[in-house]
């Protein structure tokens, strides 16, 4: 925020500038001054404190955070210049607020340009002993952990239902499909006896579609529950070194360079071998087809040693991932692909929460860096 000028008559101090300073003096401030200097200073909630001109008398540290203000820099500031050019419907608060207009546990989805929240907010008047309105006051809460568990639980929950009708269905889709395999392959030899080129051609194309079917069933199968899995301690490096053959290969065909840089020691990790694998290559197809006509992958391991957490970091400089659609990868068919199953990143973040783990993905208008965090164990 920046060049905003105080209109003229400003109102006194705010409790924020004195409130580091409640110690000192603690002669001129009364027991509720100073519970109100504390409130704002710690207190994890959204403070503004405004008066009747809609000007800004105080704010706690976590507001300023949240909307991205300097506190010495807004102080007395008019609310209408503080949200810049946003539009007014989108003000965090609105001048109808001075008028007597009550808010209670209001959700608002909130953008500061680096993070997004959802805040649920409180405003109501302030009033002098006489009734009369003499300022205003918004109180909000920071709930996106909150928001970011429903979604889970009802990511969860989807998922579950898919992966029941999964394994109900995927068997009886499995059966025909080896049948119809099978003859064809029967249907492809005789034809290729015969030198009819043409419809061995077309036998192939069939084969591979349901190939593709198969696949598909597949990736079903492991929504619902992964049957075979194998969980051991697994060396990290190995890990890795498996899988950068597999995705240098798949970036060479698709003209994009490769950089794999890792922590000096790698650590042990508790996992299945194939599902791990898996994650990794799934997120890093992604990268590479983002890339379309070329860029840089790249693959970090790091290791967050106060957390125990091992970071696999796959980014791209692809074109991003819109902030309207960055919410809905990780759901089961989303997807923006023609040929894609939208499967992908949802089986990856199933894997890796069965580890305990976590993805997570940034991407701010050019490139993409999926996080993949896993708690390793020493060697
Ligand atoms: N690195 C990335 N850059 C840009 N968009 C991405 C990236 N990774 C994922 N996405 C977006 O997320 C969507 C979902 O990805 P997901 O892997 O689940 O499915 P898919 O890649 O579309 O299909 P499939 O994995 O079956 O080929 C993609 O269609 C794409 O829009
Ligand atoms: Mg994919």
């Amino acid at each position: 925020m920046k060049d905003i000028v105080p209109p003229a008559g400003s109102a006194a101090p705010p409790l924020s500038s004195t409130r580091e300073h409640v110690s000192a003096a603690n002669g001129e401030l009364n027991l509720l001054q100073q519970f109100a200097g504390a409130f704002l200073r710690d207190v994890n909630l959204g403070v503004i404190v405004l008066d009747t001109r809609f000007c800004l008398v105080d704010v706690s540290d976590m507001a300023c955070q949240v909307l991205g203000w300097e506190q010495e820099q807004v102080l007395n500031c008019r609310m209408s210049e503080l949200f810049g050019e946003l539009p007014t419907e989108h003000h965090l608060v609105q001048r109808s607020l001075l008028e007597g207009v009550v808010v209670r546990n209001h959700a608002v989805p909130w953008s500061n340009g680096s993070r997004r929240y959802d805040l649920l907010l409180d405003s109501n008047v302030l009033r002098d002993t006489e009734g009369a309105i003499v300022g205003a006051y918004v109180i909000f809460k920071d709930v996106s952990n909150l928001r970011s568990l429903e979604e889970q639980v009802q990511r969860s929950d989807r998922l579950a239902m898919i992966g029941q009708i999964a394994a109900g269905t995927a068997h009886e889709i499995r059966n025909p499909l080896t049948s119809i395999k099978g003859f064809l392959q029967m249907f492809k030899k005789t034809l290729n006896d015969k030198g009819m080129s043409k419809e061995v051609h077309h036998t192939e194309i069939m084969l591979t579609e349901i190939n593709r079917i198969n696949e598909l069933v597949s990736e079903f199968l492991l929504l619902s529950k992964p049957k075979n899995v194998t969980i051991e301690r697994l060396d990290l490096y190995q890990v890795m070194n498996d899988i950068m053959p597999i995705i240098r290969n798949e970036a060479v065909l698709h003209g994009v360079q490769v950089r794999y840089e890792a922590t000096e020691v790698m650590p042990y990790v508790v996992a299945d071998r194939e599902l791990l694998k898996q994650v990794f290559i799934n997120i890093a197809k992604n990268g590479i087809e983002a890339m379309v006509g070329g860029g840089t992958l790249s693959v970090t391991v790091k290791l967050d040693q106060v957390g125990r957490w091992v970071l696999i970091e796959i980014h791209d400089t692809g074109p991003g991932i819109p902030a309207f659609l960055i919410d809905k990868i990780f759901d089961p068919f989303f997807t923006t692909k023609q040929n894609g199953t939208g499967l992908g990143l949802s089986v990856c973040q199933r894997i890796i929460h069965d580890l305990c783990g976590t993805i997570r993905v940034s991407s701010k208008g050019f490139g993409t860096t999926f996080t993949v965090a896993v708690p390793y164990q020493d060697n």
